[in-house]
Formats: C-alpha cells, sequence, structure tokens
C-alpha cells in the first residue's frame, strides 16, 4: 500500500503506539468507554484489554450453550479461536462430510486445530454432529442450545439466521450480513419481534488495533480525513492456483443435486465454490471490500455514504490464452478485478456539500505487490492499517510546521479531551529518538484480529444484557458495551457492498437512500435499481 523503507516502517509503529499511550493516559473516549478507566481496570487485573476497552467483563455465569452452523474454511478458525470460558459448544453442523470431520481434527496447524485438539478427546466427543442446521434445530431442546455462530456461503446466512431465529436462538453469522438488503432488513425485524440477539462477523469491531486507531481518529488527531485508501490486493495467477476456486474433496463428491435442493444449491461444485456465483456470493466487493468499508466508515465515524461509482471486469479468469494450457479458464460469474470510488459526507458537508472524504478500494488478482490495508490520509496525519496487524502513524509535513513525514518520529503535545485545540503532533528533528512505552498493555505485541472478542462479547450480551441493552432496529448508539456490529450496523456494510456491486454492473454513479439504511423501511438499492440478483 505504500513503498516505505524498514526504517519508516519502525518510526511509523513507534509514532503510532506512542500517540495512544499519550492517548489512552487522557480522558479519551471511544465506542463509550472511557479509555483512562477502562485501563486502570486492566491495571487491578481481572479484566482482560479487549474485555474493558469494549465494555464487557468476565461471564461469572454458566456459558452459553452455542452450536457452530458451516464448519469450512472461516467456521474452523471461529473454532479455534471460540473462547471456552464464554460459550460452551454442544454441536456442529455441516452439509459436508469432510467439514464435518474437519472440525474435529483440524488442518494440522494452528489456525485451524480441530476440536479435539483444542477441548481435548473427552470434551470434544460430547459435541453432537449434524448432516445440516435443519437436522440440527430439530434437536435443540435435547441439546438446551441457546444461540449459534453461522459460517456458512453468503446466499444461506439469511435463510438459515430466520430459521435459528424462528427457533428462538440468538444469532451471530458472519459477513456479509445477506445476499440481499431486504434479506437483511428480515432478519433485523425477526431478531427485534422474537427479543433475540443478533450480530455479523465483521471483526475489525473487537479489534483492539483498530479501537486504538479509531481512537486517535475521533479525538482529532489526524485532523479532516479527505481520503482513504483501502485496498485487498493477492495474486492468484501464474504459478499460484486460486484458493476460490477449490478442488472437491473424494468424501464430498456423493453429496447428490436432492440432498442440496432444499439449502438452496443447484450441486456440489456450487456448494464448495460458491464465492464464484452470483446466486450464492457477491463477489469481490461482499468478500473482501465489505471489511474494508466497514474499517473506513468506523473512522469517518460510521456516517453514511451520499454515492458510490466504480469498474468490475473480468479481465483476468476467462481470458482466452492466459497462463499455461488456458488453465484459468472457468465458468465463474463474479469479477476479478474492481476498483470503487464512495463518496462520503465531510464534518461541514450539511453546510457546503462539497465538504466530502473520498474512499477508493480496489481488488485484483493478479499481483499482490502492496497486499491489503487502509490507509487514512488527514489534514495533520497519516495512519496506515496494514493487514490487519501493523498499524503506522506519521505527522503531516505542512508548511510551516516543524516537520513531518515517514522519516520522523512524534510525540503528542496534548493529549486531553478539551485541551486547547485536541491532540497536537509535533516532529522530531532527528529519525532517531526513544522507543515509546505502549502503556503495559499487550495489544501492540499480541495482535488479535477481533473473533475471539466478537463471540465473547456476543455470550456476555446474552447473559448480561439481552436485546433491550441495544434493541436491533436501533441505528449505530454510541452506549458502552453495546454489541458493535449489531443489525443496523452490519446492514450499512452491506448496502455499501452491494450497491458498489450495482454500480459496476450498471455503469452508474448511485447515490444512497437514507431510507435503504432503515430497517422498518422496505425501500432496498436491488428494488430501487431493478436488479434483485
Ligand atoms: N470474517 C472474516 O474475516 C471471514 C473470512 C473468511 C470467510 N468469512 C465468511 O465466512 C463464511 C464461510 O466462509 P468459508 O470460507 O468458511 O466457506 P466454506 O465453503 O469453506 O464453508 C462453508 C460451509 O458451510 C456449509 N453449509 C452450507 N449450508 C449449510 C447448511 N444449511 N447447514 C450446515 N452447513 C452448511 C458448507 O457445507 C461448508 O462446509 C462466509 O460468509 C464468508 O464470507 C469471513
Amino acid at each position: 500500500m505504500a513503498a516505505l523503507t524498514p526504517e519508516q516502517e519502525q518510526i511509523g509503529k513507534e509514532n503510532f503506539s506512542g500517540a495512544v499511550h499519550a492517548m489512552n493516559s487522557g480522558d479519551t473516549k471511544s465506542g463509550g468507554v472511557n479509555r483512562r478507566d477502562a485501563l486502570k481496570a486492566i491495571a487491578a487485573g481481572g479484566v482482560g484489554t479487549s474485555a474493558a476497552l469494549f465494555g464487557y467483563s468476565e461471564l461469572k455465569k454458566d456459558r452459553v450453550r452455542v452450536a457452530f452452523i458451516g464448519t469450512g474454511d472461516e467456521g474452523n478458525i471461529l473454532l479455534n479461536e471460540h473462547p471456552e470460558a464464554y460459550m460452551e459448544i454442544v454441536a456442529i453442523a455441516d452439509l459436508r462430510p469432510f467439514n464435518r470431520e474437519r472440525a474435529f481434527k483440524g488442518d494440522g496447524n494452528d489456525v485451524r486445530k480441530g476440536l479435539i485438539k483444542k477441548l481435548g478427546g473427552d470434551v470434544a466427543s460430547k459435541i453432537k454432529t449434524f448432516n445440516s442446521h435443519k437436522e440440527l434445530l430439530e434437536h435443540k431442546d435435547e441439546l438446551g442450545l441457546e444461540a449459534v455462530v453461522i459460517a456458512t456461503p453468503l446466499m444461506t446466512h439469511a435463510p438459515i439466521a430466520l430459521d435459528c431465529m424462528e427457533a428462538g436462538l440468538h444469532v451471530l453469522t458472519e459477513k456479509l450480513m445477506a445476499r440481499t438488503i431486504p434479506q437483511c432488513k428480515e432478519m433485523i425485524r425477526s431478531a427485534r419481534d422474537k427479543n433475540l440477539l443478533l450480530t455479523v462477523g465483521h471483526q475489525r469491531h473487537y479489534s483492539v488495533l483498530y479501537d486504538n486507531a479509531n481512537n486517535l481518529v475521533q479525538n482529532g488527531m489526524l485532523g479532516d480525513i479527505k481520503h482513504i485508501r483501502a485496498q485487498w490486493h493477492r495474486n492468484n495467477s501464474f504459478p499460484n492456483s486460486d484458493s476460490w476456486q477449490k478442488k472437491i474433496e473424494k468424501v464430498d463428491q456423493d453429496i447428490t443435486d436432492a440432498e442440496l435442493d432444499p439449502f438452496g444449491f443447484d450441486n456440489v461444485n456450487q456448494l464448495i465454490n460458491w464465492r464464484l456465483y452470483e446466486k450464492t456470493g457477491g463477489g469481490l466487493m461482499a468478500e473482501l471490500g465489505s471489511h474494508q468499508m466497514d474499517a473506513a466508515s468506523i473512522f469517518l465515524g460510521k456516517v453514511h455514504p451520499i454515492a458510490v461509482s466504480g469498474f468490475g471486469g473480468k479481465n483476468f479468469y476467462g481470458i482466452e490464452n492466459v497462463g499455461p494450457k488456458d488453465k484459468w479458464k472457468d465458468n465463474r460469474e463474479i469479477d476479478d478485478q474492481i476498483f470503487v470510488i464512495f463518496e462520503f459526507p465531510g464534518p461541514h458537508y450539511e453546510q457546503n456539500n462539497r465538504d466530502k472524504c473520498i474512499v477508493t478500494y480496489s481488488s485484483i488478482n493478479t499481483n499482490k505487490f502492496e497486499p491489503y490495508g487502509e490507509i487514512v490520509y488527514g489534514t495533520r496525519g497519516t495512519l496506515f492499517m496494514k493487514t490487519e496487524k501493523e498499524a503506522m502513524l506519521w505527522k503531516e509535513d505542512g508548511r510551516g510546521s516543524t516537520g513531518g513525514g515517514p522519516d520522523q518520529r512524534l510525540w503528542v503535545i496534548s493529549g486531553t479531551e478539551g485541551g486547547a485545540g485536541g491532540p497536537v503532533m509535533e516532529a522530531y528533528e532527528t529519525t532517531s529518538g526513544p522507543k515509546v512505552a505502549t502503556g503495559g498493555t499487550d495489544w501492540a505485541t499480541n495482535v488479535s484480529r477481533g473473533y475471539r472478542e466478537e463471540m465473547e462479547h456476543f455470550c456476555y450480551a446474552i447473559r448480561n444484557q439481552g436485546p433491550d441493552y441495544w434493541p436491533n432496529d436501533q441505528p449505530v448508539d454510541p452506549k458502552a458495551g453495546g454489541l458493535r456490529c449489531n443489525g443496523v450496523v452490519a446492514m450499512a456494510d452491506a448496502i455499501m457492498a452491494l450497491t458498489a456491486n450495482l454500480a459496476m454492473e450498471l455503469q452508474t454513479r448511485i447515490e444512497f437512500n437514507p431510507d435503504w439504511f432503515d430497517p422498518n423501511s422496505d425501500a432496498a438499492p436491488e428494488l430501487e435499481h431493478g436488479v434483485t440478483a
């Protein structure tokens, strides 16, 4: 994302760490939580950094009885990360024999260990296995089931979540929330009417790294943000292979079309390679871009965008004579390259509609020179979030300032809310300087992507808060401790991703209708623009 020397990256990381430390020592807030108080609570012991910052704590009650639906690539990561102190896994369900077995045996690596290695053979042997979510729900009472984690193909999120809520279960579903916006609205209304919790796995809401970065942004450290550049670039071309085009494992080859029909799939290839087809997936924007548009909109205060336009194309896969023996020809329907431009309102947009922040997002399949991340360009500084694992900060080198840019260390001369002009960065004259302490927290060295935390908070909210705490049909509420990616927040991410797809398909600039974001209105981008896929 940015051609930086190792020294510049190191300076950027230390700048970020120092600025976070300065801000955490002051009276600053993020997501309604006072960070100094939260950090005091951590120092006093008993609470993890993330729990304190995200407004929940130890469960101190019976663990929530949960089933995992979909134990494929992502389901296995979630099984691996599941918080044992909050959650008791009572069952798993998957249509594929290969993935039912994989849930227990894992992949032989640390990311997907499998339940036997994670929990021990005795505990794992008590976990029941079902061939589908429907079969699981038939046994919900004897299992004492309270909640589900859904990690299935996009097309199935809404039908499975609705079936589970109909059965009285709380739902944490993977992103994108649903394949269409009317489906998102149905899910929100179902959760509200049945008094159930519904949350979606955009894990950046539960990343301490992102929360620290957002705290700097919300307290004005970057000044006025005029541009965010986000991207996810991968190289799936020669000599690599496409991670989205998977082989059909031997044990899955006998799954019949008739068996899959009740679950919406035409055949086993569509079940396994669901990301490649319009019916079952939402393309690069849904799978990758939604995460980064989620991040960009967090930094912009979760305001809704004004408009989107872009280009999407099948520029690599399916083109004759590309790669050896036309290996790259397949029948995929989704674009393999996208570039979209979102217009967001700037802080003074109400007074002057030329005050905009432009967010660009690109995803390509043939070059990963700068892999993935987001760069936030403010009038006072630049923030670089790299691959969800690192954050860097540099002061802007403005006219008349004491310096800045990627070679200079900085310190924060006012980190106190309400201080004159808010926090201000100053640059050292030299490229060398002291390393800055991280304030005794573990966020800088032990970066969690947020999966564990989102599951912890889900369980904590089920036991201690209930749906009244953060009703699913309300817009974002900064009240401390509410689920951070509830139905309304997640639907906004889905609206951005799916409307970007529409803009690319129709080759036009689409303005976002505020009613699309209102779960009580039936308005939806697909309905207004005449495309229902
Ligand atoms: N948050 C993240 O960073 C992240 C990362 C990767 C994937 N995901 C999301 O996770 C979800 C799953 O992705 P994946 O890569 O694991 O896909 P996958 O194809 O590897 O696994 C999906 C599994 O769901 C099963 N399934 C489908 N319908 C079912 C039903 N009715 N009942 C039971 N099982 C059913 C399939 O048999 C399959 O094993 C997707 O929504 C994806 O977008 C999120």
